[in-house]
C-alpha cells in the first residue's frame, strides 16, 4: 500500500511509524512510538530529502518506487547523518547507482565512516542554490543542532523548509500528518520532550539558526519526525525560542532516590510545604521509577530544583547519579537549587550535590538538609526551610 502524501504540488512526504522501538537511539523511552520522515520532491529532476532509520526500509523504499513510477531518483539530500534518518543510504545507492549524494564537508567525513566510500558527490555549502528545474534548493548550515553537520534544506517556490531533526517531536503520525490533522495537546510532552531530550543541549545553536531561518518566508516547516508544520509555526518557532533561551516557569521538580521510603518522606514533606507556600506546579520523580528523559523534561520547564539521595555505600544512589550526569552533560541553565539527604553513619550524597551545583552554576538557595533514617520534628523543620528559600528565589 501506498502511504505517500503529496504536500505541496509534486512534493510527497514518505514517512514510516515506528511503533516497536521502545527506546529511541536506546535510550530515551517512546511511550508514543516515533514517526522517521522523509520527502521526495519530483521536478525535472527528483530529489529525496533524508531517509529512514533501516528497521522500516522495505516499505519505505516500496512507496518511493510507487511514487516513481520508473523514475530515477536523482539527488539525495542529506540535511543529517544520524542513522534514524541515513539508514536506508546504502540500499538507495545500489537500487539507484547514478544517485548524486548532496551534503557538507562535514557530512561526506560520517557518510565514508558509516557507510564507505560513495561516488558522485555534491558538496554545499551555506547558501548554495541546486536547481531541480522549476523548483531550487537552498542550504543553510545549522552546526550542532544537533549534529556538527546538520543543515536544513529550503525550497522557495513554496516556502517550505526541510529542517532535519529541528523542530521534530516523538510520537508516531496516527493518521494525520500536518499539524492541523494531529492532536497536539496529546503530542505536546512528546514535542517538548524531543527537545529537552535530544536538542536541549543545543540552546545557543538552537539560538542562531533561529535567527538564521528568522529571514525566510515559511508556509510550511517539515521535519525529520513528528507533525508537519503549517498552521502553528509561530506556536513551534516561539517554543523553541523559549526552550533554547532556557525560559522557565514558576513551579518545583523534586526528585529523589530512596531505598526504604525515609528519603521519600522528606521529598513529600519538602512538596507540601512548597504547596503551603502557594506553588502549584510541584512535580516529585522517584529516579529509580521514572526516566531521566521526563525528570529532564520537567527541569528545562520549571525553574526549581530540588534533589534529594541517601547514603549509599559510601556515596550518592546511582539513579541520582544518572540523572546528576545527565543534566551536567547538557549544561542545563537557568535554575535554582536546593537539596537533601538521608544516611546511617557516614559519606553519602551531600558532597556530590555540592560538586553538581558548582559544575552546573545553579544558585544553590539554602543549607542542604541531611536526615538520619526517620524524621525527627527538627528534621520536618528543615524541609520547610528548604522549601520556603525555594519559594523566596521564585516568588
Ligand atoms: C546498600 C546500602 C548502602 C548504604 N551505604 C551507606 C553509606 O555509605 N553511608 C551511610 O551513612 N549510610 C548508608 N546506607 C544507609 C542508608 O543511606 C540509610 O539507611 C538511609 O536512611 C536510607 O534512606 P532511604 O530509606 O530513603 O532508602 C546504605 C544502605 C544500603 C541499603
Ligand atoms: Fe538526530
Ligand atoms: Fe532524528
Amino acid at each position: 500500500m501506498n502511504n505517500a502524501i503529496e504536500i505541496k504540488k509534486d512534493t510527497y512526504w514518505i514517512g514510516v511509524n515506528d511503533r516497536r522501538t521502545h527506546i529511541f537511539e536506546n535510550y530515551w523511552p517512546l511511550p508514543k512510538g516515533v514517526a522517521y520522515n522523509s520527502y521526495v520532491i519530483v521536478d525535472e529532476k527528483v530529489a529525496l530529502i533524508d531517509t529512514v532509520e533501516r528497521s522500516h526500509m522495505d516499505n519505505y523504499l516500496d512507496n518511493l518506487k510507487e511514487i516513481l513510477q520508473g523514475r530515477k531518483v536523482d539527488y539525495l539530500i542529506i540535511n543529517h547523518m544520524e542513522p534514524d534518518h541515513s539508514g536506508s543510504i546504502k540500499n538507495l545507492r545500489y537500487l539507484y547507482p547514478d544517485l548524486t549524494i548532496v551534503g557538507n564537508s562535514k557530512t561526506f567525513t560520517m557518510l565514508q565512516n558509516l557507510y564507505g566510500p560513495s561516488n558522485n558527490l555534491l558538496e554545499v555549502k551555506e547558501g548554495s542554490s541546486l536547481s531541480l528545474g522549476k523548483r531550487s534548493l537552498n542550504f543553510y548550515m545549522t552546526p550542532m543542532l544537533h549534529w556538527p553537520e546538520t543543515m536544513v534544506t529550503y525550497m522557495p517556490k513554496d516556502n517550505t523548509l526541510f529542517s532535519g531533526d529541528i523542530f521534530g517531536a516523538f510520537g508516531t503520525l496516527d493518521g494525520g500528518i500536518f499539524d492541523d490533522q494531529v492532536d497536539l495537546d496529546y503530542l505536546e510532552e512528546e514535542i517538548s520532550r524531543y527537545y529537552s531530550n535530544i536538542v536541549g543541549k543545543y540552546g545557543v545553536p538552537a539560538q542562531s539558526a533561529l535567527k538564521k531561518l528568522g529571514g525566510l518566508t515559511l508556509e510550511m516547516i517539515c521535519s525529520t519526525h513528528g507533525p508537519i508544520w503549517r498552521s502553528h509555526i509561530s506556536k513551534i518557532i516561539d517554543k523553541y525560542d523559549k526552550w533554547s533561551k532556557y525560559e522557565t516557569e514558576e513551579g518545583v521538580v523534586i526528585a529523589f532516590s530512596s531505598m526504604y521510603g525515609h528519603t521519600e518522606q522528606m521529598a513529600d514533606a519538602i512538596g507540601r510545604a512548597l504547596s503551603a507556600e502557594g506553588i502549584k506546579k510541584i512535580r516529585i520523580h522517584d529516579t529509580s521509577k521514572t526516566h531521566p528523559s521526563y525528570i529532564i523534561n520537567d527541569i528545562f520547564r520549571y525553574k526549581g530544583v530540588i534533589l534529594g539521595s541517601p547514603a549509599y555505600n559510601g556515596g550518592i544512589f546511582p539513579t541520582m547519579e544518572t540523572l546528576l550526569c545527565e543534566l551536567e552533560c547538557m549544561g542545563v541553565k537557568n535554575h535554582v537549587l536546593g537539596y537533601f539527604g538521608n544516611k546511617m553513619w557516614g559519606g553519602g550524597a551531600i558532597p556530590r550535590f555540592k560538586a553538581f551545583a558548582e559544575k552546573i552554576k545553579w544558585e544553590v538557595v539554602s543549607e542542604p538538609n541531611e536526615v538520619m533514617g526517620a524524621m525527627k520534628p527538627t528534621d520536618l523543620e528543615q524541609c520547610k526551610a528548604i522549601a520556603k528559600a525555594m519559594v523566596e528565589k521564585l516568588k
